[in-house]
Formats: structure tokens, C-alpha cells, sequence
């Protein structure tokens, strides 16, 4: 599609800046302090998206809570990626209905991967009668017209065409912290890995302009943020619908010169297009964290192939050789999916030997789980989900112990440490990162958040590491 299609015009913007005044308007007669809760679900990239929504309605006036009685607007971003994120939805959304027969002036609306199925916006609309929004993530950018239709007419709106997807640039936001931020830097997928359904309900591939995401990052930077993570389904296909010569590692390369004390990280990277260039900037850059988040799904070349993720066990081995020989400080983590449709146990320990053999610092790990509309839920699978709960425990259980070693490792070395935030926990009142992304518990005092410590690392545990000043 053509990029003039793709990035919204100004206007389109403005336009929506309208809204948000008239929809602030309609609120503000309601006489009292309107609240907004907003509820995420799922992956980075909702987070990121939670953060716009709340900008937008920072801009109506609305302050937050995490109360939803208090709350005049309830937002619940969803995941649809596997059956359980999806019942609990349900279960959530159930419950609002209580929320409404308190306050029926409560406007209550269901947003993200979930909402973008039909079949989920057929269950909304006729069982769940209190919902009164409902779009999916292609519309995102039209929330404050969407909010505006149901104040103004008190009537259900459901946005959820099936689109190619747009880039919208100046949409307002609403970030946790200081200290770290999120920054898309494209949208949607087109891997159609045959047990996903993102591409289905995130739309096709498309790149924010590199000038874009420089100006949003330099922004960052100026304003003292300290760790960026860059965004998107895979981002080693940045670039590839633009039309400048520009892909991942250059745009890395782009980013590195900004100035300032800060990381970059990134996620998620696809191994099919995981390349020795990347591995090479990633090496020579002064603020790319050597960290790397490369999900194999499987172990078995049989399986991968069925998967349809584009390479073999050999040359996933091969890629992390070659990065771990430019970086031989890298921490890598992963993402497995156990009990695939047709996986035997023979296949699912290749996919436990290919752990052992990688060693990688923590791991993601899911079964399977069949999605609607997927070529995998057409697949037979006979085996049983008691079965692949064996197979899924010792894949566990091996990467416990490896994860276990790993941090033992670290104890009685002194790292630099970022430390982002409290943790609730008296005995260790601050959490931080390592700059290869390992969870660090620390004593002392909060004003240290947003700062880089040197830390002496005193013990460890499968998850995590802990240290003193
Ligand atoms: N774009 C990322 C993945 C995003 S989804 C990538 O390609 O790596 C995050 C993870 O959820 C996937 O890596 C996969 O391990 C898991 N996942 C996706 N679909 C799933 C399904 N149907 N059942 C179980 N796990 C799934
Ligand atoms: Fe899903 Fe594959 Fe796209 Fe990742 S790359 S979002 S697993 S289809
Ligand atoms: Fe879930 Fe959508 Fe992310 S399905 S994992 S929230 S892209």
C-alpha cells in the first residue's frame, strides 16, 4: 500500500483535536472531577498504546484511577494471543456490569487485539450490553471521535473495521515514568506464523519515519529518560515499506548518535531476519544494550517449518554463535511454544536440548494454544494437554536450573545498575536492571530512582539477582 495512504495527514490529527474539545466539553457538564481508569492487557506494544490512550484523555481532562467505581470512563485493552488472556477479559468485563448499574453514566469500552475479531465484537454486543465502545487497534487514533459519538449520543459505537492499518504521528502521551519509555517504531505484522493471530488483528507491516522516531527519541533523551525500548512485532523488517533506504540496524545506527546517558533496547526481533549486520551495530554502538530477545519457538526443524517462522534449529544456532562471538557479554532470552499441533515429545525435547545448548538467561514459555482463523487451529492435535503439561514442566524445570546457574554467576561482581523504581518490598525497597536487562533487588533510598548505581551483586535466585550499593 502506498505510503501516502498508510501515514495519516496532519488534518486527520487535528481533526481528532476537535473531538477531544467537544467530548471534554460533554464531560466537564457532568459537574464533577471526571476519573478514567485504563486496564492493559498483553504485550509491550498495548502498553504502548495505553500510554496514547490515557494521553488522549489527559487532553479531555480526565485525571486517573485504578478504582473502577471511581470512574466516569473504564478502558480495558485486551490480548487476544491465547485462550486464557481472552477468558479473563470476559471475566473483567463481566464484572462491570455492577460498575453500570451505579453509575449508568459510566461510559465503558473494550479496545485492543480482541476487540479487532468479529466474533468477539458479535459476543460484546449482544451479551455484554454495558460495553459502549468498541475498537480495535486500528482505530486507536479515533478514540477521542469514538468517546465523543457515545457521549453525545448515549448509543454503542463499534469501530472495528478490518483495515490495512495507519501510522498516526502527534498523538498525545501519558508515560509511567521519567525514566523509561516505550517507542513503537512500526505496527502490524505480516510473518503470519501459522499459530498467531497479531497479524490478524494488527494489520500489515508499516514503519514510522525514521525522522519520526530520531525526534521522539532525542526528546527523550534531552528530557533525561534513561532506558528506550523500541517496539514492534519484528522489527528487523523496519524499513522495509519505506521509501528511503533505511532498515533496523541502520536506524540503530541513526539512534546511537543521539547523545545523552541512556539505552536502547528492543523487542521483538525475528530470527528469520536477524542478520550479522545487526549483531555488528548492536556490538560497535556506545547505548544499544547487549541484550537480545530472539524467540526460537521450538528446538525441532519439523516443527519450525510447520510454524512457518523460516528457519531451521542449524541456523538459529548459528545466528546466536555469531552474536555471542561480536558480543560475548550478550544476555539472550527467548520465547517457546510447547505442544504445537502434530509436536511429538520427541520434537518437544529438541526443543529442550536446544535450551541447554543456548543457555539463555530467562525464557517465555506457553502452550500452545489454539486461535480462530489460524491455519494452525485447522491442524490435527492429538496429543493431550495433561501430556504437554509434562513436557512443558521439564522444559522448566531445565530452564530453572540454567537460569539458576546463570545468576550465581553474577554474585560477588560489581555491575552498573539502573535503578527504575520501587519494589514494595522492605527488605529490598529498590528494583533496578542490569544493562544486559536482569532484574536487580537493592537497599537504599528512593531518590536514587532514575540514576545509575554501581552495585556489588550479594545473591541471586532463578528470576532474579539482588545488591548492594
Ligand atoms: N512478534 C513476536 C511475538 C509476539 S507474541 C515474535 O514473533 O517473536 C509473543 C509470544 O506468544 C510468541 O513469541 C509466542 O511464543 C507466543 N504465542 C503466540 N501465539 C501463541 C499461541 N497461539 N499459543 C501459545 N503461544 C503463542
Ligand atoms: Fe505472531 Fe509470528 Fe508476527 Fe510474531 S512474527 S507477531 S509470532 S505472526
Ligand atoms: Fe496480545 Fe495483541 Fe500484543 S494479541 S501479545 S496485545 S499484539
Amino acid at each position: 500500500m502506498d505510503r501516502t495512504h498508510v501515514v495519516l495527514p496532519a488534518g486527520e490529527i487535528d481533526r481528532q483535536r476537535e473531538f477531544t474539545r467537544r467530548a471534554a466539553a460533554l464531560l466537564r457538564q457532568r459537574g464533577r472531577r471526571i476519573l478514567a481508569m485504563v486496564d492493559t492487557y498483553g504485550c509491550q506494544q498495548n502498553v504502548a498504546d495505553s500510554q496514547r490512550i490515557m494521553g488522549m484523555l489527559r487532553e479531555m481532562g480526565c485525571g486517573f484511577t485504578r478504582d473502577p467505581g471511581q470512574a466516569d470512563v473504564i478502558v480495558i485493552n485486551t490480548c487476544a494471543i491465547r485462550e486464557n488472556a481472552e477468558k479473563k477479559v470476559f471475566g473483567v468485563v463481566g464484572q462491570l456490569v455492577h460498575v453500570k448499574e451505579n453509575n449508568p453514566d459510566a461510559i465503558i469500552c473494550l479496545c485492543g487485539c480482541m476487540a479487532q475479531q468479529e466474533a468477539v465484537a458479535r459476543k460484546v454486543r449482544q451479551s455484554y450490553r454495558h460495553v459502549d465502545l468498541v475498537f480495535g487497534p486500528q482505530a486507536l487514533w479515533k478514540f477521542p471521535e469514538l468517546l465523543y459519538e457515545v457521549c453525545a449520543g448515549r448509543r454503542r459505537v463499534f469501530s472495528i473495521a478490518d483495515e490495512h492499518g495507519t501510522i498516526a504521528e502527534g498523538l498525545p502521551v501519558v508515560r509511567e515514568s521519567g525514566v523509561k519509555a516505550w517507542v513503537s517504531i512500526m505496527y502490524g505484522c505480516n510473518n503470519f506464523c501459522s499459530y498467531c493471530i497479531v497479524p490478524y488483528v494488527r494489520g500489515r507491516e508499516r514503519s514510522r519515519n525514521p525522522a519520526d522516531i530520531l525526534a521522539e527519541i532525542r526528546q527523550l533523551a534531552e528530557a533525561g529518560c534513561r532506558e528506550i525500548t523500541l517496539l514492534g512485532q519484528n522489527v528487523n523488517s523496519y524499513g522495509k515499506d519505506l521509501d528511503e533506504p533505511m532498515d533496523f540496524a541502520g536506524l540503530l545506527e541513526e539512534i546511537d548518535r543521539i547523545p545523552g546517558e541512556y539505552l536502547i533496547r528492543f523487542m521483538t526481533s525475528h530470527p528469520k531476519d536477524a542478520d550479522r549486520r545487526l549483531f555488528d551495530v548492536m556490538a560497535k554502538s556506545a547505548h544499544v544494550a547487549r541484550q537480545l530477545h530472539l524467540p526460537v519457538q521450538s528446538g525441532s526443524s519439523r516443527v519450525l517449518k510447520a510454524m512457518n517462522r523460516g528457519y531451521t534449529r542449524e541456523q538459529y544456532l548459528e545466528k546466536v554463535r555469531y552474536a555471542r562471538q561480536v558480543m560475548p557479554d550478550l544476555v539472550l532470552t527467548s520465547d517457546i511454544i510447547i505442544g504445537f499441533p502434530g509436536e511429538t515429545e520427541e520434537e518437544a525435547m529438541e526443543t529442550v536440548s536446544l535450551i541447554e545448548e543456548v543457555r539463555y538467561d530467562a525464557l517465555f514459555t506457553f502452550i500452545y494454544s489454539p486461535r480462530p482463523g489460524t491455519p494452525a487451529a485447522q491442524m490435527p492435535d492429538p496429543v493431550s494437554r495433561a501430556e504437554k503439561q509434562v513436557w512443558f514442566d521439564k522444559l522448566l524445570d531445565a530452564q530453572n536450573r540454567i537460569s539458576g546457574e546463570l545468576h550465581r554467576e553474577y554474585v560477588g561482581k560489581r555491575l552498573t545498575v539502573l535503578v527504575d523504581g520501587e519494589s514494595g518490598d522492605p527488605q529490598w525497597p529498590l528494583s533496578g536492571r542490569t544493562h544486559g536487562g536482569r532484574l536487580v533487588h537493592l537497599r537504599g533510598e528512593a531518590s536514587l530512582i532514575g540514576r545509575y548505581a554501581e552495585v556489588n551483586i550479594t545473591g541471586s535466585n532463578t528470576w532474579a539477582l539482588f545488591g548492594e550499593l
